[in-house]
């Protein structure tokens, strides 16, 4: 048994490597030993405000510091892999911020980096761990819904395009838009909720025409308005198809002419389940299910459920993976799942085909 706290290493001083990692792994008593980002001005304020005794610009630095076993990675997709795989070969367990990366070979190669080294790899799907989440989960799990045959989810920002001009808006540095950054947490989340079964076709639909008209700007991003490119998506709708024929479908927007909303769905054979309004300070989570022949609702209890935020239990969950204490919760396999399919849906916009995954 060691003797010595766990020591944890930050790459990526922005946004989630603040307001995530940081008070994360503090919460689980991981030691930080150092931060890291190339705004090295960034790297040394964070370093000062938490108390964090070193500082660096390049993440190999930090890579090469011998006491830090863990390391989270809140970097631009497009770094996500390669600095993950450095991290794997020097050593470290990795907690890589979602998307895994942003394609399917890349996750393949961290996978590889993960088995060769005997190290952790886990993807920062937080909402896996949100108190309605987890009941879902029981509840899909215990069978009392029959076979779900559609899983329908939304999330609608009316103004949310984060960090216009920063990479989140650059495809080279995100992947995609709307759909990698907000898509892809809803896409883990049903597979999650349903077990990651097997997505045979997909079919998906992209538009960015709101954020070229510079519409919708807000929320999400340290680094905003820089050099104004924006070349990826701002709405991205998608329909799945699983391998016993059920449906699920995706609708994501930073920008909408519309109503914000935000629901996820699941019909089935033998009940449903409804949460929305998520983001708001009163979610709301009903199942339904018949008697008698006719449809009636409740609302599940959550209160055996944590109610602390998902960030948090995230790291804890991953951090409990690295001692030893858990299984780990979000496998690299599965994040590697949800990039595939992120791929696909974006194949599927550009030829204006269904794609079959074999
Ligand atoms: N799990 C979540 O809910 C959640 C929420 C927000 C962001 N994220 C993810 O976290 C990642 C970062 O997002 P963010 O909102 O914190 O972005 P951000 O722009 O606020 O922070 C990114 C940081 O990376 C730094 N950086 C860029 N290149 C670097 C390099 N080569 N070496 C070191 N530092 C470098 C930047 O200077 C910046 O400080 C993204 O992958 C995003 O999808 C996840």
């Amino acid at each position: 048994m060691s003797t010595h706290p766990l020591r944890a290493g930050v790459i990526g001083a922005g946004a989630i490597g603040q307001q995530g990692h940081i008070p994360g792994f503090q919460a689980a008593g991981v030691e930080i030993a150092a931060v890291c980002d190339s705004n090295f001005a960034r790297a040394q304020e964070v370093a000062h405000k938490f108390n964090i005794p070193k500082a660096f610009a390049d993440y190999r630095q930090l890579l090469a510091q011998p006491e830090i076993e863990v390391v989270s990675v809140g970097l631009p997709n497009a770094l996500h892999a390669s600095v993950t795989i450095d991290a794997l070969n020097a050593g470290k367990h990795v907690l890589c911020e979602k998307p895994m990366t942003t394609s399917g070979a890349w996750a393949e190669a961290m996978i590889a980096a993960a088995k060769k080294n005997g190290r952790l790899l886990s993807v920062n799907q937080h909402m896996r761990f949100d108190r309605t989440a987890r009941a879902m989960r029981d509840i899909v799990a215990s069978g009392c819904l029959g076979r779900v045959y559609l899983a329908e989810s939304k999330w609608i920002r009316q103004q949310g395009i984060p960090g216009f001009g920063s990479w989140f808006t650059n495809k080279d540095l995100a992947g995609g838009g709307a759909l990698y950054d907000i898509g892809v947490h809803l896409l883990d989340l049903i597979l999650h909720l349903l077990d990651f079964p097997e997505v045979v076709a997909v079919k998906g639909f992209l538009s960015g025409e709101l954020g070229k008209q510079k519409i919708g700007l807000g929320g999400w991003g340290a680094d905003r308005f820089t050099d104004g490119r924006f070349d990826v998506d701002d709405t991205a709708f998608a329909v799945l198809t699983l391998k016993d024929g059920a449906q699920i479908r995706l609708l994501v927007t930073w920008a909408a002419f519309g109503p914000p909303e935000d629901r996820v769905t699941l019909y089935g054979t033998q009940g449903g389940l409804d949460r929305s309004n998520f983001f708001s300070d009163s979610p709301s989570l009903k199942r339904y299910w018949a008697h008698e022949g006719r449809i009636v609702a409740d609302e599940p209890d959550l209160s055996p459920y944590p109610n602390e935020r998902a960030w948090i239990q995230a790291v804890d969950a991953f951090i409990k993976a690295v001692r030893g204490e858990a299984p780990l919760v979000v496998l690299p396999e599965q994040a590697l799942q949800v990039v595939r399919i992120l791929e696909a849906i974006a194949a599927s916009a550009a030829s204006g085909r269904e794609v079959v995954l074999t």
